[in-house]
C-alpha cells in the first residue's frame, strides 16, 4: 500500500487508548485554557486523525514562514500550507502545557492538549507575506485571506494529543473518517489503485463522470468520494444535503463496492493551486494513489486561473515529494453531439455551442424557483434532493 507522507507509518495525533484519553481529559480540568480559533480547531481534527501526517502539532513561526515561502519546513519536510494556531490571547507561556477548547462545540470542551514550545508574535507584514504565498491575492474578499489575516497574531506552536474529533462524529456519524479509518478501510476491501475526489459540492453529471472516466481510465479498483464537512462560505451548499445527494448518486448510478464516500472535518480554505497540494498530501495519508483535480479545483471567484491547480504541481511540487499521482482532468461538460458528458479536450470539433454548461449561480437560481436543472447537467434523484432544500430555504 502506498506510504503515507513523510513516515513509514502513519501516526494520527488522537490518542486511541481510551483509559489515556480519560486520563489526559481529567488532566485537561487542571490545564490553563486556550480558546482555539475556528481554524485552528479544524487543524487539530485533522491532526488527530492523520491526515497532516507527519506533523507532530501546529508549526512555529519560522517554519510558518517557509512553508508559506517555499512548501517546505526548515527542516526540509515538504507541506504545502502552514498549520497555525493563532490567536489573540497573550497569557500563554512556552514550556506550559495548555488545554485547547473548541469554539464549535456547546460548553467549548477540550479538543486536544497541547506541549507549548513556543509563543511568538507575527507581524502584519509577516500575515501578508504569508497571505500573498498561500492564496496568491491580499484582496480580503477572499474568503481564505479574510479568515487568515482575521486571526490573531500571536502563533502558538508545539506538539498536541488530540482527544475528540469536534462536531464532526456526532453530525456526521456515517460519513466523517480519520486517515486511519480510510485506510484500513482500503486495506479491507484489498484495493491497491484509489481514486480520490474532492468535493465541496453536490455531485452533477460532470463530477460523476469524471469519477467515471478516472477509474476506467487509471484501471483503478475503487474510489473514494471525500468531501470536505467543515466550513464554508456564505451560499455554498451544507454538508448534510451534499452527503444526501452524493449517496443518492452513488446508490443508484455506481456498481457496488467500487465507492467509498465519505468526508473530512476541515474549513475551505479557498486557496486553489495549494489547497489541491494540501488535499493531495492528505489523500495520499488515506491510501489513495490518485487525486483527480480538474478545473478551478479549490477555487473560489477570479483569482486563480482555471488549470493552476494542475500545473502547481509540475511547477513547484519537487520530483519525488509526494508518491501519489494527479489526474488531471480537463472541463468537462455535457455534449449535446454526443449525447454524453465528455472532457472538453478530447471533442476538438465541439463549439462551446455544442456543451450544456450551467453556473452554480444559474443551477442555485433555477433551484430556488423550484425547476429542475435539465438532466444532462444533475441526475434528477440528485435535483430534487437539491430542489427540496432550496424550497424551505424560499419557505
Ligand atoms: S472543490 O473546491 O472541492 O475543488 P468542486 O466540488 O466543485 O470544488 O470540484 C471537485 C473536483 O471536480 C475538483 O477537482 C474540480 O476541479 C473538479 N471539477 C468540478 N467541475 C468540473 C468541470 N466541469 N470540469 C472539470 N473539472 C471539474
Amino acid at each position: 500500500m502506498i506510504k503515507p507522507h513523510g513516515s513509514d507509518e502513519l501516526n494520527p495525533l488522537f490518542v486511541y487508548n481510551a483509559e489515556q484519553r480519560h486520563a489526559l481529559l481529567a488532566e485537561a480540568e487542571t490545564l490553563p485554557s486556550m480558546m482555539l480559533s475556528s481554524a485552528a480547531a479544524a487543524n487539530a481534527v485533522m491532526l488527530g486523525g492523520g491526515y497532516f501526517n507527519p506533523l507532530t502539532g501546529y508549526m512555529n513561526l519560522a517554519d510558518a514562514l517557509s512553508v508559506a515561502e517555499k512548501m517546505h519546513t526548515v527542516d526540509g519536510l515538504f507541506f504545502p500550507v502552514p498549520v497555525v494556531n493563532m490567536t489573540s490571547e497573550t497569557s500563554i507561556e512556552a514550556g506550559s502545557r495548555i488545554a485547547l477548547r473548541d469554539p464549535n462545540v456547546e460548553g467549548n470542551p477540550v479538543l486536544a492538549i497541547m506541549d507549548v514550545a513556543a509563543v511568538e508574535s507575527v507581524t502584519d507584514e509577516q500575515i501578508t507575506f504569508m497571505c500573498e504565498k498561500i492564496f496568491r491575492t491580499l484582496d480580503e474578499n477572499h474568503p481564505g485571506v479574510a479568515t487568515f489575516s482575521d486571526q490573531g497574531r500571536t502563533l502558538v506552536s508545539g506538539s498536541i494529543q488530540v482527544l475528540n474529533f469536534s462536531y464532526f462524529q456526532a453530525d456526521f456519524p456515517d460519513t466523517f473518517r480519520t486517515a486511519v479509518e480510510i485506510r484500513n478501510e482500503i486495506k479491507e476491501h484489498g484495493w491497491e489503485k484509489v481514486v480520490a475526489f474532492q468535493t465541496r459540492n453536490p455531485m452533477h453529471r460532470a463530477h460523476e463522470e469524471l469519477c467515471r472516466m478516472a477509474m476506467e481510465q487509471l484501471n483503478a479498483d475503487g474510489i473514494l468520494i471525500h468531501m470536505l464537512l467543515g466550513k464554508l462560505k456564505p451560499g455554498d451548499i451544507p454538508a448534510d444535503v451534499r452527503d444526501a445527494s452524493i449517496r443518492k448518486m452513488v446508490e443508484v448510478y455506481f456498481p457496488p463496492n467500487t465507492v467509498m464516500v465519505t468526508g473530512y472535518g476541515f474549513d475551505m480554505l479557498y486557496a486553489g493551486p495549494r489547497e489541491a497540494v494540501l488535499h493531495a498530501v492528505f489523500r495520499q495519508n488515506c491510501g489513495c494513489t490518485h487525486l483527480i483535480v480538474g478545473r478551478d479545483h479549490a477555487g473560489v471567484g477570479d483569482y486563480y486561473g482555471g488549470f493552476d491547480a494542475q500545473t502547481i504541481f509540475d511547477e513547484e511540487v519537487p520530483e519525488g515529494a509526494l508518491e501519489l499521482e494527479v489526474f488531471k482532468a480537463d472541463h468537462t461538460a455535457y455534449s449535446k453531439k454526443l449525447d454524453k458528458v465528455v472532457m472538453m479536450r478530447d471533442v476538438p470539433d465541439h463549439s462551446m455551442d455544442d456543451f450544456v454548461l450551467l453556473s452554480g449561480t444559474a443551477v442555485r437560481e433555477m433551484l430556488g424557483k423550484g425547476i429542475a436543472p435539465p438532466p444532462e447537467f444533475s441526475r434528477p434523484e440528485v435535483a430534487r434532493i437539491l430542489s427540496d432544500y432550496y424550497q424551505a430555504l424560499d419557505a
